[in-house]
């Protein structure tokens, strides 16, 4: 869905979301305890790299993961880390739902913009097999306002986002997809439902202002 699109990625979400990603990913990073030492860390669907960089800067001594499934994005990506000389992160291709692959276990799980795109359950589990003893996974998404004012304001955000998009080159088609898959999504309590499932704790949410996304933590059992 969003392999022609690497080149302008950074700069669509930007403008896309007002610069609220700047805020939101703030408050992703602010989501993380504070009081624990994470010495693996893996950033799902890490895409360019926006996120796994913020990762680097606030934990330079940390081992960092950053896995996804479009390799254009992770060609962005990699030349970012190489241009800025970081050496604690490595870039993996692989899908969200084979986390499980991956060697030894990580302390803490993040990610921006995931849950909707991926299978829950798979996502679930994985934390689940990859989480070490009070591991703690943070996610963040879109949502849709349960407030019906709000509602119509995304509705008619979007489909001006949508006639934007229309004129850049890859982003049509994927535009047209993200808004489907945000509307059909109720991915914070189904994952809140699978992560229960496995036994995660203290759970957090936080509703981001205007309703439009939300960060979701939980800590994985003893
Ligand atoms: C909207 S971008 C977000 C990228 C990054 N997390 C950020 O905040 O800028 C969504 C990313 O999810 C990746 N993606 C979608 N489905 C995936 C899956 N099943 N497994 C791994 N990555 C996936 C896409 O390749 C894309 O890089």
């Amino acid at each position: 869905m969003f392999s022609d699109t690497a080149e302008t990625y950074d700069t669509v979400v930007v403008l896309t979301t007002l610069g609220m990603d700047y805020w939101w990913k703030y408050r992703l990073m602010k989501a993380v305890p504070a009081d624990r030492e994470y010495r693996r860390i893996l950033d799902l669907a890490c895409g360019t790299g926006i996120s796994t960089l913020k990762i680097a800067e606030r934990f330079p001594n940390s081992e960092i993961v950053g896995i996804d499934i479009t390799k254009s994005y992770l060609d962005v990506a990699t030349e970012k880390i190489r241009s800025r000389k970081i050496h604690n992160i490595e870039l993996v291709h692989m899908p969200v739902e084979e986390m499980a692959e991956l060697p030894g276990e990580f302390d803490l799980v993040l990610g921006s913009f995931v849950p909707k795109l991926v299978d829950l359950e798979s996502l679930a589990a994985g934390c689940d097999m990859k989480l070490s003893p009070h591991g703690v996974v943070v996610l963040h998404d879109f949502i849709v306002p349960t407030s019906w004012l709000l509602r119509l304001g995304f509705r008619t955000y979007w489909l001006l986002v949508q006639s934007f998009m229309r004129m850049r080159k890859g982003w049509r088609e994927t535009s047209q997809n993200l808004f489907r898959i945000i509307w059909e999504s109720n991915w914070q309590q189904d994952l809140r439902n699978a992560l229960e499932r496995k036994g995660f704790t203290d759970f957090f949410s936080e509703t981001q202002p205007l309703q439009v996304a939300r960060i979701l933590r939980a800590v994985h059992p003893g």
